[in-house]
């Protein structure tokens, strides 16, 4: 038998020969005017597979020469191009061809999102289907974007057009390699705006897929184009670009703020969707199974990488104890390991620094004397970026556990006495992108949900989201929102036209 490539090592589990095939594929891989290029410093880096940290692929580093490059195409293609002078019809046609190919490919795909994200196969292919299902939503909407008209004086007839914004700059994060970028792509490309997007530098790989994808489907040139490279360099120049119209990102709350700062030079639209420290609470009468499982999935999903994480759960008094419990004894059945083993059901965090910062917090967490019921260190693994799921109680909601976004399969769970006193301290956080309630209460559950002060609101629960929906952050989980009828707010402007009659 010959002996396995470096390939086949580091993408340890993957079945789909197609996997191998892209991961074999010869560098070039910025997407720029419908072609495949190298950077113009000739750099690369190297994405790592998390489960072994293995290196899976070499890819372009690009810069801002290469933004600016891109710029210049998806700007062509905005002003010249055809794309956003289509029939309505044939965008969604084409935007329905996307999807079409996502889901054909679909194996692909999530092999992808599992090598270079870490999450288990089974959460792979939910978020690939989750991403075709952006497309067909924005697919629809194309034909349905209306402008008004408008009772003007009598001598004169308004109307306003909406338009889209041109350019748009996306930065997407490594924790939903394919459906943050379908979360961006598709409102984007239905309103007829040209985009460029920088992926994370964790997870380039399922988006350059996309992107083939993308071009497969009859998108034009320079309508999609993709800069692989760091947030501190091609993110920045994204940023900054004074040709880009739009920028909308998702990542950390620091970063979202350097992009708020940047974005002042020509005054390019902002929307934002970062952190989270979503509380999730628990009363006495809620249905206890439920509200351990779907709490459990709030956390333990992704690895706890979600930007609407179940973080903070607050749990009554009275059944402080036995949530607890539960919450352990699920937690206790969580098999770490290869996102493609069929027993595993959590797999490694992301990268060593995201594995480094989760550990310190696990650190932190016993330091101001909450207590880890189970978990509180690193996976027996001897590679990959392995975290225990970990319950803390006897947590307090001053606590930096409590305060910071952990990122990582952490639970802080905290009491609470009544109503009011749930809803003071789930409020009590400078984030607001998501809460849950779980009671048998009806009023009681409406009564909370008005009071929380979050994007989006769970009753008895959790992360159910649908491209139907928008989704975005109150305070500092920042501003804008993203899906359902919303996202088309981002991505157009209205024109007002006078006509003298
Ligand atoms: P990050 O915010 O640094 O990275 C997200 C994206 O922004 C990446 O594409 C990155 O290259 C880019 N970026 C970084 N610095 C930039 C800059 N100065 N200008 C423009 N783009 C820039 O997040 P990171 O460091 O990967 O994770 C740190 C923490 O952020 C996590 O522990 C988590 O708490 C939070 N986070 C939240 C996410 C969410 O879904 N809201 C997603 C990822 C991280
Ligand atoms: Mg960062």
């Amino acid at each position: 038998m010959a002996a396995a490539t470096s390939i086949e090592l580091a993408a340890e589990g993957a079945k789909n020969p197609k996997v191998f095939e892209f991961l074999k594929r010869p560098a070039g891989n910025l997407l720029i005017n419908g072609k495949w290029v190298a950077a113009k410093s000739g750099k690369t880096f190297e994405v790592e597979n998390p489960a072994n940290e293995q290196v899976l692929a070499v890819v372009a580093e690009g810069d801002k020469e290469d933004v600016d490059e891109a710029v210049k195409a998806a700007r062509k293609a905005f002003e010249e191009g055809p794309w956003p002078r289509l029939s309505p019809h044939a965008r969604t046609r084409i935007l329905l061809k996307l999807a079409d190919l996502i889901q054909h490919n679909a194996d692909e795909l999530a092999e992808l999102v599992s090598l270079e994200g870490g999450k288990p196969i089974a959460e792979a292919q939910g978020e690939v289907a989750a991403s075709a299902a952006q497309f067909i939503y924005y697919a629809g909407w194309v034909s349905k974007i209306y402008g008004e008209t408008n009772p003007s004086a009598p001598e004169m007839f308004n109307y306003t057009l909406r338009e889209p914004v041109g350019v748009c700059g996306q930065i997407t994060p490594w924790n939903g390699p394919a459906a943050v970028v379908a979360m961006k792509w598709a409102p984007a490309l239905a309103c007829g705006n040209t985009v460029v997007l920088k992926p994370a530098e964790q997870t380039p790989l399922t988006a350059l897929r996309m992107g083939e994808l993308a071009l497969e489907a009859g998108i034009p040139e320079g309508v999609v184009n993709i800069i692989t490279g760091f947030g501190e360099t091609a993110g920045a120049a994204i940023a900054s670009h004074p040709d880009i119209d739009k920028v909308a990102f998702t990542g950390s709350t620091a970063v979202g703020k350097e992009i708020v700062k940047a974005s002042a030079g020509n005054l390019k639209r902002v929307s934002l969707e970062l952190g989270g420290k979503s509380p999730n609470i628990i009363f006495a009468d809620a249905d206890m199974e439920a509200a351990v499982r779907g709490s459990a999935a709030g956390i333990f999903a992704n690895q706890g990488e979600v930007c609407c994480a179940a973080s903070r759960m607050f749990v009554q008094e009275k059944i402080y104890e036995r949530f607890a419990d539960g919450l352990v004894d699920f937690a206790s059945k969580i098999r770490l390991g290869n996102p493609f083993s069929a027993s595993t059901t959590m797999g490694p965090l992301v990268s060593k620094e995201q594995h480094e910062r989760v550990l310190g917090y696990l650190k932190a967490g016993k330091q101001e004397g909450a207590q880890a019921r189970i978990g509180g260190d690193r996976g027996p693994q001897e590679r990959g970026y392995f975290v225990q799921p970990t319950v803390f109680t006897e947590v307090h909601n001053s606590m930096k556990i409590a305060r910071e976004e952990i990122f990582g399969p952490v639970a802080a769970v905290i009491r609470f006495k009544d109503e009011n006193d749930a809803v003071l301290q789930g409020n009590d956080t400078t984030y607001g992108l998501a809460a849950a309630v779980w009671t048998r209460d009806i009023s009681r559950a409406h009564a909370v949900a008005r009071r929380l002060r979050a994007g989006t609101v769970w009753i008895n629960c959790f992360m159910a989201m649908d491209p139907i929906s928008p989704f975005g952050g109150y305070k500092q989980a920042g501003f804008g929102r993203e899906m359902g009828k919303e996202a088309l707010e981002l991505y157009t402007q209205v024109k007002s036209v006078f006509v003298k009659l």
